[in-house]
């Protein structure tokens, strides 16, 4: 693919923009508009599984270089590129509707966070759902639940545990209220065999709270962000300490995709002496620090702590029924 420094910051990776491609797909898209298609990646992607697309960028380098993109990937018969602006497209065309907004400043390059500020601009994007019944959008991770349009799912997606990316799924094509989609990708970016993992539910769901137990589950981002952790406290048989926290623990631990299982050693109050008493113990020399629901900077504890020894360990600082606590761990077996 031929790029520009900010058409590549903005591209869908790969393994994202082919399996919303494949999904686009089996949901019986075979034409779709890609408003605002930046270099092509989503583009290029919806082609290689046989749709045909009609891509629209406003910036006429940007849309140069996704009309090559497009020959250089044999797809030229499949993407026709305009240069132009995707508010004045005849959605009437195509039978669905793919868009992913700029949100980021033109020039500076730096990242916008209001959905108003965005190009093309929010009320646009949203309005797009109401003429077009197969619509997507591509939105930031950290987009507010009550901007999500009724009716519409929400999916976030990770990506080797990165959040990188939330998508509204409208009209027809919603199929859940919200839905954590867990990716790995190999080292071309490719999804590979067994690799996607999808949580739905109604994200609006409590878990139970308790107290801390033998297992403590560090979710994937997307499931935090999906809202989905009571669903997954469902699966694991878990439950939250404190019932603003995202930790999970358990009894048992379980493998999952969906997060990461530590083994609970010891749970203190907070307290850095007697933390670094305990470390010192057990001849820890080496930590990583995890944290929710806790201010203490990381780096600053390592520091407080001087350790010396030769043992990991995993601190785990968070609170628990409001009370400021910190989990030794070690990994699960
Ligand atoms: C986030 S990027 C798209 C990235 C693309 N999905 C990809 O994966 O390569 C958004 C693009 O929309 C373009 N854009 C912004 N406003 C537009 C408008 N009104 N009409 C057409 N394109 C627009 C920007 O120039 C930018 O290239």
């Amino acid at each position: 693919m031929f790029f520009t420094r900010p058409g590549l910051e903005q591209a869908t990776r790969r393994v994202v923009a082919d399996r919303r491609a494949r999904r686009l797909r089996a949901a019986g898209v075979s034409t779709l508009a890609d408003l605002g298609c930046g270099l092509g990646a989503d583009a290029l992607a919806a082609a290689r599984t046989g749709i045909r697309v009609y891509a629209v960028e406003t910036d006429p380098l940007t849309a140069a270089l996704a009309e090559a993109n497009a020959q250089a990937a044999g797809l030229a018969d499949l993407v026709t590129v305009e240069c132009g602006d995707a508010t004045a497209f005849d959605v009437s065309r195509v039978e669905a509707v793919f868009c992913d907004p700029a949100r980021r400043r033109a020039g500076t390059g730096r990242r916008i966070f209001d959905p108003n500020s965005y190009s093309p601009p929010w009320d646009f994007v949203t309005g797009l759902a109401e003429r077009v019944p197969r619509t997507v959008v591509k939105v930031a991770p950290g987009i507010d639940h009550a901007l999500i349009p009724p009716g519409a799912e929400a999916e976030w997606v990770s990506v080797d545990g990165d959040l990188v990316e939330a998508a509204l799924w409208c009209g027809e094509l919603a199929e859940v209220p919200r839905r954590a989609t867990v990716l790995t990708a190999d080292r071309a970016g490719r999804a590979s065999g067994e690799s996607v993992h999808q949580l739905a539910g109604s994200g609006t769901s409590e878990a139970p709270v308790g107290a801390v137990r033998r297992f403590v589950y560090d979710p994937d981002p997307a499931v935090v962000r999906a809202h989905l952790i009571a669903e997954l406290a469902a699966d694991l048989d878990a439950t939250l300490a404190d019932p603003s926290i995202a930790y999970l623990y358990a009894d048992a631990a379980q493998r999952t995709p969906y997060a990461r299982c530590l083994e609970v050693t010891d749970v203190l109050p907070f307290s850095l002496k007697r933390l670094r008493a305990l470390l010192r113990e057990r001849r820890v020399g080496r930590v990583e620090i995890l944290k929710r629901g806790s201010a203490l900077e990381p780096e600053r504890l390592r520091r407080d702590l001087r350790l010396a020894g030769d043992q990991p360990a995993s601190l785990v600082l968070t609170r628990v029924a409001t009370a400021p606590t910190v989990l030794v761990c070690r990994p699960a077996v």
